[in-house]
């Protein structure tokens, strides 16, 4: 796991897994080197597999994910699931996962929740960014609150000298919470998906499709010689 982005969010259930799998996508075709999906800790695996929705809303087939990981049940924060499965995340297991794979891949992993959340007594999702060594997308509400999200999490990041591709966010478009992250923030809005009705593979493929924009912005991140 050498190239690709690490795709973060303002917090849970903000959209990170719908933009995965726009990703997967938009990218699928135009670039030369595969493009693969990792979810590197899944909490609630009884209830929820991005994997699985990443593979259904891409159309993307199963050697364009990697399954190995961190699973857990029960829908919390990592580091209390840990707990309460009688585990410790371990980072060590999971960059070892990463450094067994191909270097020539492009990759696009999925944190869990936000950049502070807890993975065990130590260390935060923040720490396994910076171990993996990608840069990092921010996937954020469009509504009220973003900002503030947003920009904490810009923060975090920027705090310890982790690169940021951009942002994407998700919701109705909202032009000023947009201008205001791009200006407070110092980081660039890649993307606005909206909240599609209904969420299926078929719609977000129409979405994509028009995403040149969001093609173009990400090209230095996915392709091969740059
Ligand atoms: N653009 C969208 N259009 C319609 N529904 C969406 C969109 N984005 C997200 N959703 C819905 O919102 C919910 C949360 O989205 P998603 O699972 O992508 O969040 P997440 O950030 O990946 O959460 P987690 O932290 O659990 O990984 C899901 O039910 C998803 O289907
Ligand atoms: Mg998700």
């Amino acid at each position: 796991v050498r190239r690709g982005l690490f795709v973060t969010g303002t917090g849970t259930g903000v959209g990170k897994t719908v933009v995965c799998a726009a990703l997967m996508r938009l990218w699928r075709g135009h670039s030369t080197q595969r493009l693969r999906y990792w979810k590197p800790i899944q909490t609630g695996i009884e209830g929820d597999d991005d994997t699985r929705t990443v593979r259904g809303l891409s159309g993307c087939g199963a050697d364009a994910v990697l399954e190995e990981g961190i699973r857990l049940p029960r829908p919390l924060s990592p580091h209390l699931a840990a707990r309460l499965a009688g585990r410790v995340v371990d980072l060590d297991q999971l960059t070892r996962i990463a450094n067994r794979q191909s270097t020539s891949s492009r990759w696009i992993v999925e944190g869990a929740g936000g950049v502070l959340v807890p993975l065990n007594d130590t260390e935060l999702m923040i720490d396994l960014i910076g171990l993996l060594r990608l840069p990092v997308l921010v996937v954020a509400r469009s509504t009220l609150g973003t900002i503030n999200y947003t920009l904490l999490t810009v923060e975090a990041l920027r705090r310890r000298s982790i690169r940021i591709a951009g942002v994407v966010m998700v919701g109705p478009r909202n032009r000023e919470n947009r201008l205001a992250i791009e200006h407070y923030g110092g980081v660039e809005v890649l993307a606005e998906l909206p909240r599609l009705q209904p969420l299926t593979a078929a719609s977000l493929r129409r979405w994509t499709s028009k995403e040149h924009v969001l093609l173009n912005r990400m090209r230095p991140w996915f392709q091969a010689n740059s």
